[in-house]
């Protein structure tokens, strides 16, 4: 244990010694996995207790992470001006999951994007991500991405679009990721993107209906039809369509939509129960912008369950997925009021790296 004493801190916990030839390492989220460099392998697992150990708590003062060019995570200490891959913390491991969790509460409200996905390889799977430069697009277009997935940010606009892959090949230069243009709100882009996807003749394993926009004014789309309607569900619901065919040969493959809880605070159908088809798109006069953001969440939903009873059989399932109430993105962005809510409740809700499943 030199690089604990290198570190500054002594190794408190001798059960935990490591057999000759292993080295612990820890994850830029905090995990901690075990090298053996006699057999080039790696694990979670502690091999003597056979425990899977986290980082517990911050940095020491005046320590800080950073990545190396081979995307491998280096802490530095500013204090001593020394430089050590070992996390200082790993003095202080706590287990992870001391209980076996059951299968229904495997995720809670505090798991990350990175958690879920921990131990997977995604090598060789294709991942489209719809407004994948901000939000919840970014972070599960990054957790893909840091698995191995050749991830497409599917976003409308190229610059805040290449921001995000270069954030993305910052955590780690070897991902395979790229940014391709995606206008939702209108339908020529949606086909110009199905288009230049197809010419690239690769597979589609996952395609994340995520982009979505909130709290717009009124107005129309260039395909006249009422923005949020069109962003929100039928941009995603034509992009699906002409996607259908790589997908179904792709499979097993799946889609999901990003929709909401507020799905429920609406109805499509009117006083005799019959659904009327010009609330999706409506009139200036009846709109009401946040009725339909939820309509739009609610046609997400039909879509989703649709989709999954005409796809499931030939190996493409779909699911619209609620992702948290009141995240902190930039979906607030088209109303003060709004923004004024979201940051008031903040401490309260999820931060943007804490997805559900
Ligand atoms: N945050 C929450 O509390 C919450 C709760 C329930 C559901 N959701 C859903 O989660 C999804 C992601 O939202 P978020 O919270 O991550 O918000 P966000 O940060 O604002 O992300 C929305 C993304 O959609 C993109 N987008 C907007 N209009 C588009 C268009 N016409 N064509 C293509 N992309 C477009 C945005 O691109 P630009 O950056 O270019 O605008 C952005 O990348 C949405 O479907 C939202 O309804 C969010």
């Amino acid at each position: 244990m030199a690089a604990l004493r290198y570190a500054g801190l002594d190794d408190t916990d001798s059960e935990d010694e490591l057999p000759p030839g292993w080295e612990q390492r820890t994850t830029k989220d905090g995990w901690v996995y075990y090298a053996n460099h006699t057999e080039e392998k790696t694990q979670w697992e502690h091999p003597k207790t056979g425990k899977r150990k986290r980082i517990a708590g911050d940095l020491p003062y005046g320590w800080e992470q950073e990545t190396d060019e081979n995307g491998q995570v280096f802490f530095v200490d500013h204090i001593n001006k020394r430089t050590t891959y070992l996390d200082p913390r790993l003095a202080f491991t706590v287990d992870d999951n001391p209980t076996k969790p059951t299968s229904r509460q495997r995720y809670d409200s505090s798991t990350t994007a990175m958690e879920i996905l921990q131990g997977r390889d995604f090598t060789g799977q294709v991942v489209v991500v719809t407004g994948a430069n901000s939000g919840i697009g970014f972070e599960t277009a990054k957790s893909f991405a840091l698995h191995g997935a050749h991830v497409i940010l599917a976003c409308r606009n190229m610059t805040r679009a290449n921001e995000a892959v270069s954030r993305i090949l910052g955590e780690w230069h070897k991902a395979k990721v790229e940014a391709m243009t995606l206008d939702l709100a209108l339908l020529r882009s949606v086909q110009h993107f199905a288009q230049a996807f197809k010419a690239k003749n690769v597979s589609l394993h996952v395609l994340v209906c995520n982009a979505g926009a909130f709290a717009l004014p009124w107005s129309l789309t260039k395909d006249g039809l009422e923005t949020t309607f069109q962003v929100n569900h039928l941009g995603h619901f034509y992009l699906v369509q002409l996607l259908q065919d790589v997908l179904c040969r792709s499979a097993p493959a799946r889609v999901v939509v990003v929709s909401s809880e507020s799905h429920r605070f609406t109805d499509i159908n009117d006083s005799s129960g019959k659904p009327d088809f010009s609330r999706l798109s409506p009139s200036k006069n009846d709109y009401w912008a946040m009725l339909a953001y939820n309509r739009s969440k609610l046609c997400n939903i039909l879509f989703s369950n649709e989709l999954h009873r005409r796809l499931s059989p030939r190996g493409v399932t779909s699911n619209a997925v609620h992702p948290g109430n009141m995240l902190y993105s930039s979906i607030h962005r088209n109303w003060w009021v709004y923004t004024l809510l979201f940051t008031l409740a903040r401490p309260f809700t999820k931060s943007m790296c804490l997805l559900l499943t």
